[in-house]
């Protein structure tokens, strides 16, 4: 803890109004939008391939940091619901590094103590896609370091839509009232209805935009964005991001 002390800047500056519990100083749950793939390769003269390669990296350095820097939580948005419009050898790709990724690292995230999770729409994604998610998912159900949360054919607005189409079903089989939808009901009806909102969302290449992330959870997320192309990302960017975020005064609305 003393080093986590240390790492966000605790003895020079302590938000006022977060709660007294030091772990309050950093977030437990924290979600990154992986951006800048294609850029990172193109400025390199090679294709967008090579940069998700070279992402898919960056991302195994990141979550070994995590647990390390007290993250309990970290959700990546690897593949959007509006990723499909690309073109097919990039979508192909993308598929081949998540089906890659699943077989290779979960025995390693196993033993790291990672418990895989995913949330999109997974039904959606081809059949081997599906499989090697939901192998990884069983085996290390029972870990609790880190929660890798892995975002899949992810789409905030699909997210909504699927709660909203449960909830009317609900409804309509008379087991609830409308005046009974609450926020707290649309919540347990997210892909994430089991997880806290993260604390911090992370944009790498500087885009100002969610693109469709999270869209509900982050009601009250602070925002770090970062230029760094994501196959850049480091434990050293991540620090920082934390160190930024010990510095925040969340409100959440209040004074
Ligand atoms: C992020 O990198 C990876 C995915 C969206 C799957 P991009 O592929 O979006 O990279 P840029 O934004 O084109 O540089
Ligand atoms: C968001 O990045 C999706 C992922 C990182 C998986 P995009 O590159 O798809 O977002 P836009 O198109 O710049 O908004
Ligand atoms: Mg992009």
């Amino acid at each position: 803890m003393d080093d986590l002390r240390e790492l966000v800047g605790l003895k020079r500056a302590a938000p006022r109004n977060t709660a007294p519990r030091e772990e309050s100083y950093l977030p437990r749950h924290v979600a990154i939008i992986m951006d800048g793939n294609g850029r990172w390769a193109t400025q390199r003269g090679l294709p967008r391939t090579v940069g998700h390669r070279a992402g898919v990296e960056a991302l195994r350095g990141v979550v070994k940091a995590a647990p390390d820097l007290g993250i309990k939580i970290l959700t990546c948005y690897a593949f959007s619901t509006e990723n499909w419009k690309r073109p097919k050898d990039e979508v192909d790709t993308l598929m081949n590094l998540l089906l890659e990724y699943c077989r290779l690292e979960a025995e390693t995230l196993h033993k790291n103590g990672v418990r895989i999770n995913a949330i999109g729409r997974i039904h959606e994604l081809p059949a081997a896609q599906q499989q090697e998610i939901a192998r990884a998912v069983a085996l290390t159900r029972e870990n609790d370091r880190l929660i890798l949360n892995l975002a899949v054919n992810y789409g905030g607005q699909a997210e909504l839509v699927d709660a909203f189409r449960s909830l009317a079903a609900e409804v309509k089989a008379g087991g609830l009232e409308p005046e009974a939808i609450d926020a707290a009901a649309v919540r347990r009806h997210l892909y994430t209805a089991d997880l806290p909102d993260p604390d911090l969302v992370i944009r790498t290449a500087g885009e100002m935009r969610l693109s469709n992330f999270l869209l509900w959870q982050s009601a009250y997320a602070e925002i770090w964005v970062t230029d760094v192309y994501w196959p850049d990302f480091t434990r050293e960017h991540l620090e920082q991001a934390l160190r930024d975020y010990a510095r925040r005064e969340r409100r959440f609305g209040a004074v």
